[in-house]
């Protein structure tokens, strides 16, 4: 079987993380190499133990200064990068080494709520401070600046009156974990999946 690799960028909690682990325990076609973290305390690296995937930290310095993070990338060789809640800007040298393979997922509509500084829940603090009706996720690849690279896939919710900030930021994880494993099924095997 020609099964493909991706490895996961995060800096938080890490749930679409494990999400995105669960989905493809039992699918071999698709394995997880590494999931690397900016963040030495972040909840995605006590996920990644209790889920036995290779879970490592790096620091700003290898990141941006170095080329670091590019060759353990490189030598890992993965079919995708996926950002899952990951906070830092991608450096151009990285973008570069791996035309069209890394993805984000953005927890708005985007181009609405996009940009530096919108992430997490700031972006769903602005949704309801507008009171907007309606919100979801994009999917999309990514490019030099922050949410504008080509739009992949997007799924949309209902906001209701009520609903706070959490809650709405609770509903757009649940899409989030419906989604964006399936997409990246798609994205590496072709295969359509519902
Ligand atoms: C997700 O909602 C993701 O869309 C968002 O961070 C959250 C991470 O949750 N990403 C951004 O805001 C990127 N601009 P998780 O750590 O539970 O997966």
């Amino acid at each position: 079987m020609n099964t493909k690799k991706i490895i996961l960028l995060a800096s938080g909690s890490g749930s679409n993380v494990e999400n995105i682990a669960r989905y493809f325990q039992d699918r071999p076609e698709v394995s997880i190499s590494a999931v690397l973290s900016n963040k030495k305390d972040a909840r995605v690296l006590d996920r990644c133990d209790t889920l036995s995937v290779n879970g490592l930290f790096f620091n700003k310095t290898s990141f941006y200064n170095t080329d670091c993070i590019l060759d353990i990338l490189k030598a890992l060789n993965p079919d995708l990068i996926v950002l899952a809640g990951f906070l830092w800007k991608i450096p151009e040298k990285i973008i570069l080494a791996f035309p069209n393979r890394i993805i984000n997922i953005h927890p708005a509509l985007l181009p609405k709520y996009g940009g530096k500084g919108m992430y997490g829940n700031k972006v769903h603090q602005a949704v309801k401070a507008n009171g907007d009706a309606e919100t979801g996720i994009t999917i999309h690849y990514v490019n030099e600046n922050y949410d504008e690279g080509a739009i992949i896939h997007q799924a949309k919710i209902e906001i209701s009156a009520d609903d706070d900030a959490a809650q709405i930021a609770e509903k757009i994880h649940v899409l989030e974990h419906e989604h964006f494993p399936k997409v990246i099924e798609k994205l590496l095997t072709g295969r359509a999946v519902d």
